[in-house]
């Protein structure tokens, strides 16, 4: 066992738990974050994505060894954002006002995809949304309603 300390939406944790031990379920686990979900386990569906010092990690793949002093974001941390209550951030209530969650296993890896594409600058094109959101797997949606949540936001931020 190894103690490992980083911050999970913008607050500081502090584990003690083997360093290969998968970040996803460190966040689980070990911290009670379950909207980050698990789907296949191995790097292909996205549904565990995560923001890891800003970038789009599948928390399936990342040794929590990875994370020591680094930075989190899970999609707990993006209603926190908003305002400081538990109200939606832009990004879920358009996901919400265009139906783009259905049985939502996808959605809060979808949304992290969003936010690292948003976060990066990305705008309302239906192309760039599609690349920023290709590791990411979808079973119910057919993909159109999150692209058109996800153009809704972009083409609303300065
Ligand atoms: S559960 Fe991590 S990519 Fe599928
Ligand atoms: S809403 Fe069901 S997998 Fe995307």
């Amino acid at each position: 066992m190894t103690t490992y300390r980083f911050l999970v939406n913008g607050g500081p944790v502090e584990v003690d738990v083997p360093g290969m031990r998968r970040l996803l379920d460190v966040l689980r686990e070990d911290l009670g974050l379950t909207g980050t979900k698990e789907g296949c386990g191995e790097g292909e569906c996205g549904a565990c994505a995560v923001l890891l010092d800003g970038q789009l990690v599948d928390a399936c793949l990342v040794p929590v060894c990875q994370a020591d002093g680094g930075i989190v974001r899970t999609v707990e941390g993006l209603a926190r954002r908003a305002a400081g209550d538990a109200s939606l951030d832009d990004l879920q209530a358009a996901f919400l006002e265009t139906g783009a969650a259905q049985c939502g296993i996808c959605t809060p890896g979808m949304l992290m995809a969003a936010r690292a594409y948003l976060d990066a600058g990305g705008g309302p094109d239906e192309d760039g949304i599609r690349e920023a959101i290709a590791g990411n797997l979808c079973r119910c949606t057919g993909y159109t309603k999150i692209v058109d949540a996800i153009a809704r936001v972009a083409g609303t931020v300065a």
